[in-house]
């Protein structure tokens, strides 16, 4: 494609053709194209098909094929990913948000909406926001409030462009930066405190060569075993929930039994370990007595 040169002479239905060959996958050509033409969903983008681009739209679009066709991750590209209900500004400042962290999300919802009538609730290590802002987005305005932290001032700048874009739930969003609990205000206590921290062990065979390649590896790896910081926000969580609060966790696959001892031996109780979609442990959670 030549942005140039092309203007006002190709239509989005040619313009996908032509990067759905490039690329070799059509779903995710219609998804560039439809960014690139500022498209509000994919309705609005079919209609558009036999309309003519412009050269700054075919100017993005080429870019975002050059760095998809390079090996960079497709969320990165469009520079937004769907979480829940929400959309979320995505790039490499931040985790990709994952599938089996909506699941993570919808354990802490549940037990945050089970506690009223008001309810406080922390995201630790919170990347783009996904977890939290989901749930200040689906609990009720007038009477929740989120927390959300992270170590990385970088991630914390996309967070907030996320809170920009949340619309009314994001007045009841707070944004603090530090390590784990150590970020958050010292008088506060929690109803629930929810984090899907970094639990990948340094050197596992089994982190995919994308992630490794363009995710921040401050928000994967977390010592020889993938649980130092699962160990450390245990260890710190008593202190920080009030009686019958609770701490929901991702984990990793492997990592559910060693963390339901860790929970058990922080002294914790209705400590469960359940399981993603994929039938893999991947839950983490128990209550403060
Ligand atoms: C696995 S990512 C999760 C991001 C986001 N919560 C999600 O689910 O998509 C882990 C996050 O923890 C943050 N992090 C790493 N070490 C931390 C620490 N000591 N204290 C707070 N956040 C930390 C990373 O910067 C990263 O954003």
């Amino acid at each position: 494609m030549n942005a140039e040169s092309l203007e006002g002479t190709i239509t989005w239905r040619e313009l996908w053709a032509e990067t759905s060959n490039l690329i070799g996958d059509r779903a995710h050509a219609r998804w560039l194209c439809e960014v690139a033409s500022g498209s509000v969903d994919g309705d609005e983008f079919l209609a558009r098909l036999d309309e003519q681009a412009t050269e700054r739209m075919v100017g993005h679009l080429d870019a975002m094929t050059t760095r998809l066709r390079a090996g960079e991750p497709l969320q990165y590209v469009l520079g937004e990913w769907s979480f829940r209900r929400i959309t979320l500004a995505v790039d490499r400042r931040v985790l990709i948000p994952r599938p089996e962290t909506e699941l993570v999300a919808e354990v802490a919802l549940a037990k945050a909406a089970a506690v009223g009538p008001t309810r406080l609730v922390a995201d630790l290590g919170t990347g783009s926001g996904a977890i939290g802002l989901s749930i200040a987005h689906e609990l009720p305005l007038d009477s929740t409030m989120v927390w959300i932290t992270d170590a990385s001032t970088e991630a914390l700048d996309v967070a907030r462009a996320n809170i920009a874009g949340l619309g009314p739930a994001g007045v009841n969003v707070r944004v603090a930066h530090g390590s784990w609990f150590d970020a958050l205000p010292a008088e506060l206590v929690f109803d629930v405190v929810v984090a899907n921290p970094p639990y990948v062990a340094v050197g596992s065979a089994d982190l995919e060569v994308s992630v490794g390649d363009w995710e921040p590896h401050a928000a994967l790896f977390a010592g020889p075993d993938g649980l130092d910081d699962i160990r450390r926000i245990i260890a710190d969580a008593p202190a920080r929930l009030r009686p019958g609060g609770w701490l929901v966790l991702e984990i990793g696959a492997d990592q559910g039994d060693a963390v339901a001892n860790l929970l058990s031996s922080a002294g914790f109780v209705d400590a469960e370990i359940r399981r993603d979609l994929a039938g893999l442990d991947r839950i983490a959670l128990g209550r403060r007595p």
